[in-house]
């Protein structure tokens, strides 16, 4: 049933071109599918979602997803609204996808960059070449014939995804805490070249993606990330294709900030790469304080405003979400809460932390006014038999508003079913939709967004009248 060898082209690239124009009305994570059913009222999120509000600085929000938690719509669905970029937490790691000498095993990575593009976000490759994860059949190989197994890992791998990935870690945590290399079957067998021979062969196989070096506590300035520095120095003076460092940002409280992480990524992006957080969490030592979520927060907005500072820092990823699915409590012992939101869903204020950074929730207005100044519109971005999805805007000019409601009627016999960065309610033929607790204000100048999906049947004319209260 599934694609065998080579990924249907067609279909993809309307899809992809579909997400562009969604994109466009602010809604490229508008998730027609993702299993949120009629009548589940939508969790509120926060004003624009993290996404949006990167993409008003060229830049992404992505998260780690992993299929496991795919029959969770609560997970889904903020996975698919809240993210410009989704990274498999495991599920293109080499012992899934080549668990035996030959053997490729596709469908949980496929499963990763069909639910991106149903959601139209960009997928990052993860991960090529790491010393973890690795099959026993890999560490078994005698020396001779390990550069071979990984060219051609490599290239069956970033083959098969060609077109689908924005970015590969072509090679994962290549170093030691100290700047040497880590000893692997990769490195005994071939020294430091291993970095050289599996960019090349990425390339040849996927010309398109950007190819990337992937490490942690890499973040400062320190002898890691400087011999982080030097590789990339020396692959590009030898002309190796290497597009971009991926710093992991696996973050702890306890362990103080990486003050100079702007300055790092300033170094990195002055030889020629682009630079990206891939992986960020900031965990703590159990139990949770106030004192520790605002720190917690502070580091988060540090992250983003280090990202925002440097152009050619690409965007921020998170690695996954709530904290109950977070990799944290079982690799680091006592320590936990690192992700935005808690096991019940609800953003934590590490979450606003990151909006905020972002731009958006610009906290206490100017104070209600008549918003005479303001209107809402109404405009349906994408429609399929059955089913649609739409976007309205409240915009201001000459005025503002700080709390909103936008109610209509529905002339065909529509049926919302779920919304996003609003909170609606349909009686009858009536809508009434009002602010998120995120995106209440509008500033004079300024314009907010949500969007639903619905349902109908015959036609879809769009509402005569929005009452904006
Ligand atoms: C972690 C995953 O989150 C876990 O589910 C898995 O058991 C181990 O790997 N650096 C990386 C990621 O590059 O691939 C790791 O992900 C976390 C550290």
């Amino acid at each position: 049933m599934r694609r065998l060898r080579s990924r249907p082209r067609t279909p993809r690239a309307l899809l992809a071109a579909l997400a562009g124009a969604l994109c466009l009305y602010g809604l490229g994570t508008a998730a027609p599918a993702q299993g949120a059913a009629a009548d589940t009222p939508a969790p509120a999120t926060a004003a624009a979602s993290l996404n949006q509000l990167a993409q008003a600085h060229g830049k992404f929000v992505g998260s780690a997803a992993a299929t496991s938690h795919f029959s969770d719509t609560q997970y889904t669905g903020i996975l698919g609204s809240e993210f410009g970029q989704v990274t498999a937490e495991n599920e293109m790691k080499w012992d899934t996808v080549e668990p035996s000498r030959g053997q490729f095993n596709y469908g949980p990575g496929d499963r990763i960059v069909d639910f991106a593009q149903q959601n139209g976000q960009s997928v990052r490759g993860h991960t090529l070449v790491w010393h973890s994860q690795l099959p026993g059949w890999v560490s078994g190989l005698p020396s001779g014939e390990v550069r071979t197994a990984m060219e051609n890992h490599v290239t069956q791998v970033a083959g098969r995804y060609a077109g689908d990935i924005a970015a590969w870690d072509v090679v994962n945590e290549p170093f030691n805490e100290d700047g040497t290399f880590r000893t692997s079957p990769f490195y005994n067998a071939m020294g430091r070249d291993f970095v050289a021979h599996a960019l090349r062969a990425a390339k040849a196989a996927d010309p398109n993606a950007k190819l990337c070096i992937n490490d942690y506590n890499i973040e400062g300035v320190n002898a890691k990330s400087t011999a982080m520095y030097n590789l990339v120095r020396d692959l590009k003076a030898q002309g190796v294709p290497i597009d971009c460092v991926g710093i992991q940002g696996h973050l702890a409280i306890q362990y103080g900030f990486p003050s100079d992480l702007r300055q790092n990524m300033q170094r990195f992006a002055d030889l020629g790469v682009d630079v990206a957080i891939t992986e960020l969490d900031v965990r703590m030592q159990l139990p949770v304080s106030a004192q520790k979520e605002a720190t917690q927060s502070q580091y988060y907005a540090n992250v983003i405003d280090a990202c925002l500072a440097v152009t050619r820092c690409t965007g921020v990823t998170v690695w996954g979400f709530p904290d109950k699915y977070s990799w944290v409590p079982g690799v680091f012992d006592g320590e936990g809460s690192a992700t935005l939101w808690n096991d019940s869903y609800q953003p934590k204020q590490a979450y606003n932390a990151v909006a905020e950074a972002l731009g958006g929730d610009p906290g206490p207005g100017p104070g209600p006014g008549p918003g005479d100044g303001c209107d809402a519109s109404y405009a349906v971005p994408q429609e399929w038999n059955g089913g649609f999805t739409a976007a309205v805007t409240v915009s201001c000019d000459g005025d503002s508003l700080s709390g909103w409601s936008v109610s209509w009627g529905y002339a065909a016999g529509q049926r919302l079913t779920n919304a996003w960065n609003a909170t609606c309610q349909q009686s009858g033929t009536r809508v009434t939709c009002t602010n998120a607790p995120h995106n209440g204000n509008v500033p004079d100048g300024g314009a907010v967004t949500f969007g639903f999906n619905g349902t109908w049947t015959g036609t879809n004319p769009t509402p005569a009248t929005l009452t904006l209260g």
